[in-house]
């Protein structure tokens, strides 16, 4: 094992580990293959982003209680009979913090807003939940980007 140093997303100094791993040759080519078609140069740094997003993953669906970052982003219909009134009570009976959001006019009928919170996992999941069940919410999707203690 080899020892460097790299800045880190945090701007400080972190100690940096070599590894070596067995893979099957199929799941390297694959691997490869996808990081290549995303724009990456290096396959370190594929690797490195595929660990962050599996740490994440995983605290996201375990912790119920950590802390998250992200957005919602949905297209609704703001014709539909109070529905503008319900969405927004529902965000500001969730406990979860909107840090701040977008709102376009799509056309006659359709809206689309993206908002981004920061909460715990359970709220995040109950907030996009009661989002997406009201009559006229067309698409919804919970993007989750960062966790406090990564
Ligand atoms: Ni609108």
């Amino acid at each position: 094992m080899s020892t460097s140093e790299e800045v880190s997303e945090s701007g400080e100094e972190e100690k940096v580990v070599r590894i070596s791993m067995s893979l099957p040759e199929g799941l390297l080519t694959s691997f490869d293959n996808t990081a290549r078609r995303k724009g990456y140069f290096k396959r370190s740094e594929a690797i490195r982003d595929a660990l962050r997003n599996f740490i994440l993953e995983s605290k996201w669906s375990t912790n119920e209680n950590a802390i998250l970052t992200g957005t919602i982003s949905m297209v609704y219909d703001h014709e539909v009979r109070s529905l503008v009134d319900k969405l927004t009570d529902i965000q500001h009976d969730s406990g979860v913090l909107i840090k701040a959001s977008l709102h376009l006019h799509l056309d006659e009928h359709n809206c689309l807003e993206i908002i981004a919170i920061e909460g715990k996992a359970k709220e995040l999941k109950s907030l996009s939940e009661s989002m997406i069940s009201k009559k006229g919410v067309k698409t919804l999707k919970l993007t989750v980007l960062h966790t406090a203690s990564t």
